[in-house]
């Protein structure tokens, strides 16, 4: 099959004012295809999150260019880059951010009323087939409040495929896991990309879920060193 990028950086820069001025990215140039598992690491502080922001679209301070499914998002408008980002890119974070009060399978379903694209019904079966997907299932009409560290995670997951995205982006998705934990989301994440042969690039300074990945972006200092 031929694979297709699906995200591309050129010579991202970006600086801090803050008050004096500190580079923080420095040409950063990188593509992701579809289909690549991916991981970004570097010491804390070296740019990562940073980047992810960037790429992601929720900060457009930057130099230099962005192509998202061949798309440059220079000049989009603030309404635009939402619209791609909720079609697009699905997210993973450290903290879940899921809704205490909502079950897993109204948390998970939430991206896809914003899209717009289901009816509720089918939105519904898609949550269900996802939390099926990612073992959790059973967990459907629980509060997410409930839930354990790792069971939260796995709905994150699942919440950020909801609208089948291009490419789910992932910042530090075993930051606040224990290991055992760490190796179930790992798990999830090889079988998205083997089985499902969804697109995923994931942040972390965690070196055991980074060499599970199929390839390694190293950054030191806000550059790309390998
Ligand atoms: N809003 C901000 N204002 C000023 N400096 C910032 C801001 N956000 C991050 N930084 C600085 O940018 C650098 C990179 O931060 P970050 O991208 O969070 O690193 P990482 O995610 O790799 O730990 C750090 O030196 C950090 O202090
Ligand atoms: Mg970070």
């Amino acid at each position: 099959m031929e694979s297709k990028i699906i995200l591309e950086a050129r010579s991202i820069c970006k600086s801090f004012h803050d008050p004096i001025k500190i580079d923080v990215l420095k040409d950063i140039s990188f593509s992701i295809n579809s289909g690549d598992f991916v991981s970004i690491i570097g010491k804390s502080g070296c740019g990562k999150s940073t980047l992810l922001y960037i790429l992601s679209t929720m900060d457009t301070d930057y130099t230099g260019e962005l192509f998202i499914d061949s798309e440059n998002m220079r000049g989009k408008s603030e309404k635009q880059l939402a619209s791609i980002r909720n079609e697009k890119i699905g997210f993973v974070f450290q903290f879940h951010y899921l809704l205490n009060e909502f079950t897993v399978l109204k948390n998970v379903m939430l991206p896809g009323f914003k899209l717009d694209k289901f009816e509720e019904e089918e939105l519904e079966n898609n949550a269900l087939k996802l939390l099926k997907t990612l073992g959790i299932e059973k967990l459907a009409h629980k509060m997410a409040y409930k839930l354990s560290g790792g069971e939260k995670q796995r709905v994150a997951i699942a919440r950020s495929m909801i609208n089948d995205p291009l490419i789910i982006m992932c910042d530090e998705p075993t930051g606040n896991l224990d290991n055992k934990n760490s190796d179930i989301v790992y798990e999830t994440f090889k079988e998205l990309t083997e089985v499902y042969k969804k697109t995923l690039l994931i942040v972390t300074h965690d070196l055991i879920l980074a060499e599970g990945t199929e390839r390694i972006i190293t950054m030191d200092d806000g550059r790309i060193i390998t």
